[in-house]
Parts: C-alpha cells; sequence; structure tokens
C-alpha cells in the first residue's frame, strides 16, 4: 500500500517535471524557432531540392523488390535506365531489338510523373557481337550506327526527355579511346551520332557523358574541348553528364571544379552517374562505421553545394547510380565490400541522405 503511494507520488512529480519543461521548451520555441524541418515522412529528395534528383535503375529490381520501387517511386524525380538501352541489351543481332525492359521503365516513368534519361545510344563498350564481327565499308557502317541510334529515339520520341548520345570518347591521357566506332569511323562519328538523334526527337535534350572530370586538366580539358567545339559549330548537343564515380577521399576542390568548369561550357550540367566509395583501396576485411558515415554525409554536401552554386538554368540534375548500397556495380566490379550509396542495403536513409538534402541549406 505503502509502496504503491510513493510509485504514485513520484510518478505525479515526474508527470509535473516532464509537463513544465515541455512548457519551458514550447516558450523556447516561440522566442526563438530552431528547426522548421517536415517530419521526415514528408521529406523527399525530389520534393527537398531544387533540381531535379534521380537514379539509374533496374526494370529487374523494380519488379522483385517491394522495398527498391517504394524508394523510387517516393524519392525520384527522374530515372535513367541503368542497362537496359545499352546496345547489346536493346539490340541484341542485327534485326532484334529487346523493347520490353526499357518499355517498363520508360511505361514507369510516364506513369509516376518522371523525367526518363535515355542511357546510352553509343559506348565502346557492351557492343554485341553482331556489331563486333560486322563486315562492312564505311557507308555500311555509318547505316548501322544511323539506324541503331533513330529507331531508338524514333521509338521513345516524346516519352524519353533526354540522352547520353555518347559515352565515355575518352582515355585518361585525353586522346579518343581506339573504340569499334573510332575506327570503322572516324573521330567525328561523335557529332554524327548527335546529329542523327536530333533527327529522330528533335525536343529531345542530347547530352556527351563521361567520368574523370575531377581527376585533374588533363582529359577533362579533352571532354570541354570536344562540347565547346560540337556547339560552336551548331551540332545539337545540349549537356555535358559528368558521371562523377567518386570516392569519400577525393578533394572538395577537385570536385567543384569539376562542376565549374562544366557549368562553364553554358550548357546543361548532369551529375549523371554518382557514387562514393568509401573503400577505395579495396580492403577486403572493411567494415561499415559511423566514422566513414559521416565522412560520406560530408562529401555528398560537398558535390550538391558545389552543383547548386551553378546557374539555375543549367541544373539538369543529379542522377545516383542505382538506389541502395545493396545494388550498387562497385563491390562485384571491385571484389570487395563498398557502401556507396544513399540508401543502405534495407533501404534506409543513410547519413548520406541528409549530407545530400544539407548540400542546399
Ligand atoms: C559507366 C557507364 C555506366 C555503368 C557504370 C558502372 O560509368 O556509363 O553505364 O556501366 O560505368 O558500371
Amino acid at each position: 500500500m505503502m509502496n504503491t503511494k510513493l510509485n504514485a507520488t513520484i510518478i505525479c512529480t515526474f508527470l509535473l517535471l516532464a509537463v513544465s519543461v515541455g512548457c519551458q521548451g514550447s516558450k523556447d520555441r516561440d522566442v526563438k524557432p530552431v528547426t522548421e524541418e517536415p517530419p521526415a515522412e514528408d521529406v523527399s529528395l525530389q520534393k527537398n531540392l531544387p533540381f531535379k534528383f534521380g537514379a539509374a535503375i533496374s526494370p529487374g529490381l523494380m519488379k522483385s523488390r517491394a522495398a527498391y520501387r517504394d524508394v523510387v517511386t517516393k524519392e525520384f524525380n527522374s530515372i535513367t535506365t541503368e542497362n537496359a538501352m545499352k546496345m547489346s541489351f536493346i539490340h541484341p543481332s542485327a534485326n532484334t531489338y529487346n523493347w520490353a525492359d526499357a518499355d517498363y521503365l520508360v511505361d514507369f516513368a510516364a506513369q509516376n510523373g518522371k523525367r526518363l534519361h535515355g542511357h546510352t545510344l553509343n559506348w565502346y563498350k557492351n557492343v554485341p557481337a553482331w556489331v563486333a564481327s560486322f563486315q562492312g565499308d564505311s557507308t555500311a557502317w555509318e547505316a548501322l550506327l544511323k539506324t541503331h541510334i533513330q529507331t531508338i529515339v524514333s521509338r521513345y520520341k516524346g516519352r524519353v526527355a533526354s540522352w547520353d548520345v555518347v559515352n565515355e570518347a575518352f582515355e585518361e591521357n585525353g586522346k579518343y579511346r581506339n573504340s569499334i566506332w573510332i575506327q570503322k569511323l572516324g573521330e567525328d562519328y561523335i557529332a554524327r551520332c548527335f546529329q542523327y538523334a536530333h533527327e529522330a526527337d528533335p525536343q529531345a535534350l542530347l547530352f556527351y557523358n563521361d567520368y574523370g572530370h575531377e581527376y585533374g586538366p588533363t582529359k577533362r580539358t579533352a571532354i570541354l574541348n570536344l562540347v565547346t567545339g560540337l556547339k560552336n559549330r551548331g551540332i545539337p548537343i545540349h549537356g555535358i553528364g559528368m558521371q562523377m564515380h567518386t570516392r569519400v577521399n577525393r578533394s572538395d576542390a577537385d570536385l567543384a571544379k569539376a562542376i565549374e568548369t562544366a557549368a562553364a561550357t553554358g550548357l546543361l550540367v548532369h551529375i549523371s552517374e554518382l557514387d562514393i566509395a568509401v573503400n577505395p583501396d579495396n580492403d577486403k576485411n572493411m567494415v561499415w562505421t559511423a566514422a566513414l558515415a559521416s565522412q560520406q554525409a560530408l562529401k555528398y554536401k560537398s558535390i550538391v553545394k558545389a552543383y547548386n552554386a551553378i546557374p539555375k538554368a543549367q541544373q539538369f540534375g543529379i542522377t545516383t547510380w542505382n538506389v541502395s548500397d545493396a545494388d550498387s556495380w562497385i563491390p562485384g566490379q571491385y571484389d570487395r565490400p563498398d557502401w556507396p550509396l544513399p540508401f543502405d542495403a534495407n533501404y534506409e536513409r543513410k547519413p548520406a541522405y541528409q549530407g545530400i538534402l544539407d548540400g542546399v541549406k
């Protein structure tokens, strides 16, 4: 009995205290509002950022993982086709086009009010066997290239807003890669890719996409010279895609320089394949820690901040290369643990997510 009474007194005192502390808190808020942040469930990348934010998306994961699809639906307002439009997937033999996966993503984007960015009409990789072994003179090769580009672009005319027209034409030393396209058609095939795409859909925004702008001036200058040269010749190029597969120890200055110099071309700027590796030295035993998470969050913030500083009219958006750490290409490609994306393997937001939002504050 005594005990019950004592307990009741303690509980009452505690409640009184709690109420008075609560009142004190709200009085403070009346004087000086500290935080205006909406509840977490009302926040999303697409709502809270002043430019489009997207991800490269896999149709297989959209169909097989509800959490993946939910995050895509909620968070992003732009979708890049991760693999579905690469040549060997979409055009596996001379007279066969495999539209199913690309159609699925284009339809999903249309039904859910998201921009669809097509990737990629031309690349030195993912060349199907029928192309690698194709026999023909330069006229036949030109027809092959033109047909490939125009068949795809015209199918999606008006539904795919923008395209990576040519991907990764340069080596790290700033020279053109010795790709099958250069071998068969010469360097100016790049300009013709843009013209063919433009003929098929004059409204589509056309990008040259590459990586390494943040490595230093050699490759960056080659890329900037190419896009500026195309623009000055009146070739229909509208934007520059900077892949930015980067790492947590890349300097903020190098990343900012890459973004600023791209913007100086006057073209649209797309950070097109962003991910931030935390294990670039391939430590097979690395584990994920709070310290890594906050370093990564700061790096995301720094990139978003530099991007937010370029002229609004040039901000095409930022796209991460897939959604969660479970979907990233990096662990498989380099055979190492890594955690490069803003969502963890359970599709929960990581500190990197907040880093992205903080970049525009
Ligand atoms: C490049 C390509 C992408 C993708 C990534 C990662 O950056 O442009 O299509 O293949 O590598 O795999």
